[in-house]
């Protein structure tokens, strides 16, 4: 089959568009509102975007609540704008209940950590608190916001660009000095309303001949040439 996503004519019961970039990775953005109230909502359009230095995204689509009226922006872009940081917490299995209990929309006045039955842990760099019982935490420091245009009449898509300054890994989550997927079970969206979750892993090392690049296994160039890397094991070996 073949259709043009301007057109809408894929002839399938479910737009198929989501289900066609998979798995996609849910970031668990913490942010604080203008009183301080802390806010969490989960966003499956989010993923890194570098790591030498890491930078991550999540994107916040709006649409006009009232004709004629300006797109709503989402709570979290609204925050991350106005306070200039978010934390990116990673979702879990385990977690998954409340991951998607995160989504309701409710006012800006309620504490969506408490809400769901989650414990705030203090962050180091930045103001708004981590999901203590995530695995994985990143404090952003905000960058940038690109705002790309949408289909529907009045709705509009805020892509939020932040720095990564802070990393916490809970110490639980690393086994032989790697962070252990198998583990913390990530978890994912696919399309619809359906999701994955990590319980495989496999190994591929490059292809054989291949030169050993800087970057290969996320260490940074300037970090192998000053020895705080270590190269990983020799590539088609
Ligand atoms: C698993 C999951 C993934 C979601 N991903 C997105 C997304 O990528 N972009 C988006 O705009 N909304 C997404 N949503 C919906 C938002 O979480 C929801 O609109 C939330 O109320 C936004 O909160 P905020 O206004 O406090 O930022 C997702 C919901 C769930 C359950």
């Amino acid at each position: 089959m073949f259709y043009e996503p301007r057109n809408d004519d894929h002839g399938l019961p479910y737009n198929p568009f989501k289900a066609c970039v998979v798995p996609r990775p849910i970031g668990w953005i913490t942010t604080l509102g203008h009183d301080g109230v802390v806010n969490l909502a989960p966003f499956s359009i989010s993923n890194q975007l570098s790591y030498d230095p890491p930078f991550v995204f999540f994107s916040g689509s709006g649409a006009m609540e009232e004709a004629g009226a300006a797109p709503r922006r989402k709570d979290s872009v609204v925050n991350a704008e106005n306070t200039g940081e978010f934390v990116y917490n990673m979702a879990t299995y385990a977690l998954r209940e409340k991951v998607n209990l995160s989504s309701l929309h409710v006012p800006p006045e309620v504490d969506e950590l408490a809400l769901c039955g989650l414990t705030p842990a203090p962050s180091r760099l930045v103001k708004p608190p981590r999901v203590a019982e995530s695995p994985v935490n990143m404090e952003c420091r905000y960058h940038c916001t690109l705002t790309l245009p949408s289909n529907s009449a009045g709705g509009v898509h805020h892509v939020v660009v932040g720095e990564v300054i802070g990393l916490h890994i809970n110490d639980e989550a690393i086994t032989d000095g790697r962070v252990d997927w198998l583990k913390i079970q990530p978890l994912a969206r696919m399309g619809y309303m359906d999701y994955t979750f990590v319980n495989h892993v496999f190994t591929m090392p490059g292809p054989k001949g291949e030169e050993y690049r800087p970057g290969q296994v996320g260490e940074t160039a300037d970090a192998v040439k000053s020895g705080r890397a270590k190269a990983p094991t020799p590539v088609g070996e």
